[in-house]
């Protein structure tokens, strides 16, 4: 996720782009920049967030009428000055930004390199404005059929912006898959991610549909799509509160992200897995498949939400690939005397790749010899540096301090790792193995259902929002969702919860069952479901008070909880990723019900930087 924006009017843009850009922050802050015409293309570009482009620029020539500006979130290229945005065409005559990923940009390069293009960064994007440029200098069309032919070739998800040298009355947009909005004001026009750079100006905006283009040319708009077809502007007036826009119009950070679920896994799966091709890759670890493969063991350090992450992790790299799997609490790991050794594997998982306590364990395991990969959502991030290789998860940035798309990203992430190694071991058949890919592509879509039962789940938060403690209780693939559901609630509803593996509770934890004991099932339908329906039996006979979490269609357990909450049935393996989503929900809206500070919950932070 990237934040663009652009300005061409009659008023000075830089000021515009960079408030702009500040605004846009939370889609991304590593490195920023803007370009500026005024006779010559002026390009200030700087590593870090808005505030440190704004330093750097600030007594170079701003003077300008017609500007582009851009805030990162990595994905192609570490977060550096050359790397950042906008990015120009080998001639220095079109400058360009971009929210998204050319999946085919490699292709689209080596023949750009053939053809005696240079490169300067490691960008999708500045591949992308030179293939616009070649076909510009060497077809006779004008700028914006050439970004139009180009966008019939590039696959993949881009917002674009361009401007060029040759016409300061010119600027082009386009989207697919990434969000653009065009503002229309007087004699002036804006582009950029979201509304929030634009309502101060203007409150008429056109949203562009994917595979759309604007072309702003001498104070007129045209909009097109890709075949070509000229297409009558729909101008809708924006009428809401900037903060709200900023959050995509939930109330909350937290809420927007569980909402993006279905398109944070997509985006971890795009450009991975393709299963009708059989086609499963990790480019990031390919180096290392051997290594894994013939691994002792994997070692997994993390903590919190990714722990558990973890533990999802270690059934499915035990089961498909039969590795022995450890996962060990970052913090703990760092403060013992652990084995370690040269022909262990160790994967760190990490949403904002900065947590102190599972550094330090990549640094104790790297001095005993091990392999270090990383699963790290932030890209750049000092744990991702500080591993061999790794797979990132490109779940976009988690704002809510909760933290939930980071969690199923890092299952998808894990999985098709799991999978990757036991397919080339051989410890999968080949139709289990394309089974699962059929499985682990469905899922968004599986996702995008558990979100429908968001009404039914705040109906039920409303009868249990004044407990005061909470179990949570699952088996097999479902215990770490278990675990997760109860860290859910009670990091941002300060109830009391556990969560447990549904067998153990007759070793203690059955003692504290009564009438005012909410007890979450995850008991959905794989193997362990009529052990599971035999501890609801348990709960019940004790006067809990049962919500349960069950496969679509389930008969069974209807006849005994109090509360069911049925979700898309997919294979064991895949179940956290869509048994999760109920919980992130009821976690939330108790919380809200509570009144507590769903976004920054008390005595938390973000990212754990010390230990
Ligand atoms: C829980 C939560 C934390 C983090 C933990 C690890 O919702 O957000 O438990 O999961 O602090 O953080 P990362 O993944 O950034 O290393």
């Amino acid at each position: 996720m990237c934040g663009i924006v652009g300005y061409i009017g009659k008023k000075e843009a830089y000021p515009v782009i960079v408030k702009g850009l500040q605004r846009l922050e939370y889609r991304g802050y590593d490195s920023a920049g803007v370009a500026l015409l005024n006779g010559d293309l002026n390009i200030y570009k700087k590593k870090g967030k808005v505030v440190d482009l704004h330093e750097f620029a600030k007594d170079k020539d701003l003077s300008s009428t017609v500007g582009i500006g851009h805030t990162r979130w990595a994905t192609h290229g570490e977060p550096n000055d050359v790397n950042a945005h906008p990015h120009t065409s080998q001639s220095g005559k079109l400058a360009m930004i971009h929210n998204g990923i050319i999946e085919n940009y490699a292709a689209l390069k080596t023949d750009l390199l053939k053809k005696g293009y240079s490169f300067q960064s490691d960008t999708d994007s500045e591949v992308f404005i030179n293939f616009i440029e070649d076909i510009y200098i060497n077809t006779d069309v004008d700028l914006a059929e050439a970004v139009r032919l180009a966008l019939t070739k590039v696959v993949g998800a881009y917002a674009i912006a361009i401007i060029s040298l040759d016409d300061p009355t010119l600027m082009i947009a386009a989207r697919k898959g990434s969000p653009l909005v065009v503002g229309i004001g007087k004699d002036e026009f804006f582009l950029a991610s979201d509304a929030t750079p634009i309502i101060e100006y203007t409150n008429e905006v056109v949203y562009l549909d994917d595979q759309e283009i604007a072309i702003i040319k001498d104070n007129s708009l045209t909009i097109k799509n890709i075949e070509d077809v000229e297409l009558k502007p729909y101008i809708q007036t924006v009428d809401m509160e900037l903060e709200a826009i900023e959050k995509g119009g939930y109330d909350h950070f937290m809420l927007k992200e569980i909402f993006e679920q279905p398109k944070s896994i997509g985006d971890c799966l795009r450009g991975r897995l393709k299963s009708n091709e059989g086609k499963l890759v990790l480019g990031g670890i390919n180096d290392y498949v051997n290594k894994i493969m013939n691994a002792d063991r994997i070692l997994i350090v993390a903590c919190g939400t990714s722990w558990h992450a973890g533990l999802v992790a270690e059934y499915i790299f035990e089961e498909f690939c039969r590795i022995p799997v450890e996962v060990e609490y970052a913090s703990e790991f760092r403060y013992r005397n652990p084995v370690v050794s040269e022909k262990d594997v160790v994967i760190a998982i990490s949403q904002s790749g900065e947590t102190a306590d599972t550094l330090a364990a990549i640094s104790l395991a790297k001095s005993r010899g091990a392999t270090i990969l990383g699963v790290c959502n932030v890209v750049g991030s000092s744990i991702a540096r500080a591993t061999h290789a790794g797979s990132y998860t490109h779940a976009g940035p988690e704002i809510g301090v909760a933290s939930t798309k980071a969690f199923t990203a890092q299952i998808s992430v894990l999985t098709m790792m799991a999978l990757m190694i036991a397919q080339k071991k051989g410890t999968l058949s080949e139709r289990d193995y394309h089974n699962l890919l059929v499985e682990l592509e469905s899922i968004p879509d599986k996702v995008a259902k558990a979100l429908d039962l968001n009404a039914q789940i705040e109906y039920i938060s409303e009868i249990y929002k004044d407990a005061t403690n909470f179990l949570y209780l699952g088996r097999g693939y479902n215990f770490p969702v278990a675990l997760e559901g109860a860290l859910k609630l009670k990091e941002i509803s300060y109830i009391h919860a556990e969560g447990y593996p549904a067998a153990e509770m007759k070793h203690g934890p059955i003692a504290l069952i009564d009438e005012n004991m909410p007890v979450v099932f995850i008991a959905t339908h794989d193997s362990s479901y009529e052990k599971i329906v035999s501890n609801i039996q348990e709960v019940k006979a004790r006067k809990g008070q049962v919500i349960a979490i069950v496969s679509e269609g389930d008969t069974e357990i209807p006849k005994m909880a109090d509360h069911v909450i049925e979700v898309p049935h997919t294979h064991d393996a895949l179940m956290p990723l869509i048994a999760v989503i109920p919980q992130q929900l009821l976690s939330y809206h108790i919380a809200v019900m509570r009144g507590c500070n769903v976004d920054q919950p008390r005595n938390l932070a973000k990212s754990v930087t010390v230990e």
